[in-house]
């Protein structure tokens, strides 16, 4: 079989296969931001992905996407719910976000959590050359890089979160938080998206396992339990925020068919005075219900109004099999049935809201018309939609509204920021980002396009190769 030196694990392929009624087959990107950032990364390199191809059952067989090489795994029904639906995104999601539901714990979930990765590592152990870098991504993959660090000694292995790492104090919840960082010690570098979230991680180390930690680098002595990882290991952890392919996103947003989309969408809007746009994952951590209150309290203040005002919400459907997520759309859909019951009028409607998944054609041509982008979230590890509506924004117009608890924050300061969960200051916010001078406006929107052109997606994976190359690597010496 073909071996790579750069092997990329992480739950999904970059596409995922959909089956319609009628028995056609078509390979759709898949969703969420890992995919969007790795996949413009990945283009140009020969390597091999390991993922899951987004359907329960038997594995297709391996296949090439231009220079990538896709190895998807198969996961069981079960393995879908107890594993996909339960542990990564039931348990360990909202654990990871600040907890703004409760998590789930169950036993169950969390053997069917051991097993997957375990598929994962099988997987990559085959596909891996002598010495190779494994880039192991995200949250649903965490025992993977002491599981293969057992089994391959001679890999380089590096793990990156695309979400927020808990602080301590809500990670102890965790039932099996020791054997879960026993399991990301596996890995020579850990990347995250800001340094407190690195910390947080240090941190977690030094209380649940009474690790070492200097600086940046966590010593672990081992345990005599012969269990995953009982190390000794030495580890690095730093912030390496992830970015988008500035390049390509304005190059697409400025293609002729984008602009004529553009305006053909403004148009079909009733031409108004200002577009406010909101384009979330249907996910409780994106603060969609908070938006809807100060958008539904500006209504009712009349300060904002239709036609001259809309607001368009596309929420991307997301995990529907997951409890919480169902409750959130029930409520969503709920309040924006009022809303538009209490403030629209024929012809003029007060929320467009679009639960749908769209290309990134139509999401740049979005974007261009939007006045004011509305990111909330209660907690995002980064939120890339931030960076791409700036980067479409070639034109000068339009300004970000951006949630304090996002990655994207720390770097995007000149953005209008808020804190979702003061709705009165949300309010007063949504209006300076209407209202402000056009000319600080501009000024604001290039300051926030210099950043993201600096700091693509390509320093980013250098960044990470590179700090990852650099990892002490050493097994510690145990005492
Ligand atoms: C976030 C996560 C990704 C995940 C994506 C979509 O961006 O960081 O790992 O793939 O959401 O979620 P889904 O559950 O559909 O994969």
């Amino acid at each position: 079989a073909r071996t790579f030196d750069l092997v990329i694990a992480a739950n999904r392929l970059p596409v995922d296969r959909s089956v319609s009624p009628d028995g056609t087959v078509t390979w759709r990107t898949s969703p969420g931001g890992l995919v969007t950032a790795m996949e413009s990364v990945m283009h140009e390199r020969e390597a091999a992905w390991v993922g899951w191809a987004g359907f329960p059952g038997e594995a297709p067989d391996p296949f090439d996407d231009g220079l990538l090489r896709l190895h998807p795994v198969g996961l069981t029904a079960e393995d879908v719910t107890d594993f996909y639906e339960g542990f990564s995104n039931d348990t360990l999601w909202p654990l990871y976000h600040d907890v703004i539901v409760p998590p789930t714990y169950h036993r169950s979930w969390w053997h069917a959590y051991r097993r997957v990765n375990e598929k994962f590592t099988d997987a990559v152990a085959e596909v891996a050359a002598e010495g190779a870098t494994v880039w192991v991504h995200d949250y649903q993959l965490q025992l993977v890089p002491a599981m293969l660090r057992d089994r391959r000694p001679d890999l380089r292995i590096g793990w990156f979160n695309h979400i927020p790492f808990p602080p301590v104090e809500l990670f102890a919840q965790l039932p099996w938080r020791a054997m879960l960082l026993r399991g990301l010690l596996g890995a020579d570098f850990l990347g995250f998206q800001r340094p407190d979230d690195a910390r947080n991680f240090l941190r977690g180390c030094r209380s649940v396992l009474g690790a070492s930690v200097k600086g940046d680098v966590v010593t672990w002595q081992g345990a005599d339990d012969g269990r995953l990882g009982a190390g000794p290991r030495v580890a690095r952890a730093g912030s390496v925020p992830i970015s988008i392919d500035a390049e390509g996103f304005r190059k697409l947003a400025d293609s002729p068919g984008v602009r004529a989309r553009a305006t053909e969408i403004r148009a079909s809007l009733g031409d108004p005075e200002v577009v406010l746009l909101g384009v979330d994952r249907l996910d409780y951590t994106k603060g969609i219900r908070h938006r809807l209150r100060a958008i539904e309290e500006l209504l009712a203040d009349g300060e904002i109004a239709p036609p001259q005002v809309t607001f368009v919400q596309v929420a991307t459907p997301s995990r529907e099999r997951v409890e919480a997520y169902r409750t959130l759309r029930e409520q969503i859909e709920a309040t924006v049935g009022r809303i538009n019951g209490d403030f629209s009028h024929l012809g003029d409607t007060a929320v467009h809201y679009l639960h749908q998944s769209y290309g990134r054609e139509e999401m740049a041509a979005l974007f261009k018309v939007a006045d004011v982008m509305l990111v909330t979230p209660l907690r995002d590890g980064m939120n890339l939609v931030a960076k791409e509506y700036v980067t479409a924004r070639h034109d000068g117009g339009g300004a970000l509204v951006l949630s304090e608890f996002t990655g994207a924050a720390e770097e995007m300061r000149s953005a209008y920021l808020c804190n979702p969960h003061d709705i009165a200051g949300l309010k007063e916010t949504i209006l300076r980002a209407i209202r402000d001078d056009p000319a600080l406006k501009r000024r604001r929107m290039a300051s926030l396009r210099r950043r993201v052109r600096r700091h693509d997606v390509q320093t980013w994976a250098e960044a990470f190769l590179t700090a990852l190359d650099a990892a002490p690597g050493k097994p510690a010496v145990r005492k």
